[in-house]
């Protein structure tokens, strides 16, 4: 399946795209936001940790390849990135945060608990650690904190106990259905959803990795330079807000959108996967 590209013309609006100038796109994926900054003039420095991912943005993109240059690493690397390609300044950034439609629904890379495939999750997959490794052997006590935190899961504990009274789990639906069955079915969303979740973080350690991301792009920005996040649970829409509030109290950043952005009804009918999306904007002063 197609990614569509969630908040696109907002995204454009905030990075207020130049032409000739700068824009670091570090969550390329598909390529769909890129290729908006690209039509306008920008130029983009790609990057994903996904090899599979970035390949496919690499063929969608091939008629800019004078304007884009592609970079496979995780993007706590962006600064380092920045400088190899001897770019002076950044005109904007943008982090379209979590997964894309192919990512999801490739089953070999075990992200979706509606489709069978292995406890993997690693959007890296030169990276060691897969899920399965946390399941089968993390203690108890750890899965919990992972459940708990990542998740903010209320039945970690049960759900943990139950993990580690059937292990080795070995598929995806065999874990969302274990879980199902620990905790039964509550409100709208799968009983499951927030325990993916919550070892999808664990498994790449997303979380710390936006937090030193957004520090090591500050430097990079231009004046009035932006930074626009998209982010899709609450736990990455914190570590967006607290950092914008920090960098505009020390006097170095506006935030440009005082409550995050939503997508319109409209754009949640045509793509769902939108319909958690909050979106932030800022431009360094
Ligand atoms: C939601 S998709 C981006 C979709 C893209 N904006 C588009 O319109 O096609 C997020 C992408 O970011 C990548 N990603 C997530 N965390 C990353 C990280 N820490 N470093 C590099 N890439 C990351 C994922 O591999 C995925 O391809």
């Amino acid at each position: 399946m197609i990614h569509l590209p969630v908040m696109v013309e907002e995204a454009i609006e905030y990075l207020n795209v130049q032409k000739g100038k700068w824009y670091v796109d570090c969550t390329l994926g598909a390529g769909g936001h890129s290729l908006e900054i690209l039509k306008r003039g920008g130029k983009v420095l790609g990057i994903d940790q996904d090899e599979e991912v970035l390949d496919l943005a690499k063929k969608s993109l091939s008629d800019y390849h004078k304007r884009i240059v592609f970079e496979k690493r995780n993007f706590i690397e962006v600064g380092e990135v920045i400088k190899k390609h001897k770019i002076k300044k950044v005109f904007g950034a943008l982090y379209d945060l979590g997964l894309s439609s192919y990512q999801i629904e490739k089953d070999a890379r075990g992200f979706s608990f509606q489709r069978e495939g292995p406890l993997d999750m690693r959007m890296d997959l030169s990276k060691t650690t897969k899920c399965a490794d946390i399941i089968n052997r993390g203690r108890e006590e750890e899965l919990a904190r992972i459940l708990k935190e990542y998740g903010e899961e209320r039945m970690s504990r049960r759900i943990a106990r139950e993990i580690v009274k059937n292990r080795p789990i070995r598929t995806t639906t065999g874990l969302a259905s274990l879980v199902a069955r620990a905790i039964g079915k509550r409100g709208k969303i799968h009983p499951a959803t927030r325990t993916f979740q919550a070892l999808r973080i664990a498994v790449n350690d997303e979380l710390s990795a936006l937090t030193e991301s957004l520090d090591s792009i500050f430097p990079h920005l231009a004046s009035y330079g932006r930074i626009v996040v998209i982010s899709f649970h609450s736990l990455e829409d914190r570590i967006v807000k607290r950092k914008f509030k920090q960098w505009q109290k020390e006097e170095v950043f506006k935030i440009l959108t005082k409550k995050p952005l939503r997508p319109t009804p409209e754009e949640i009918e045509e793509n769902p996967r939108a319909r958690s999306a909050k979106f932030r904007g800022g431009e360094k002063v």
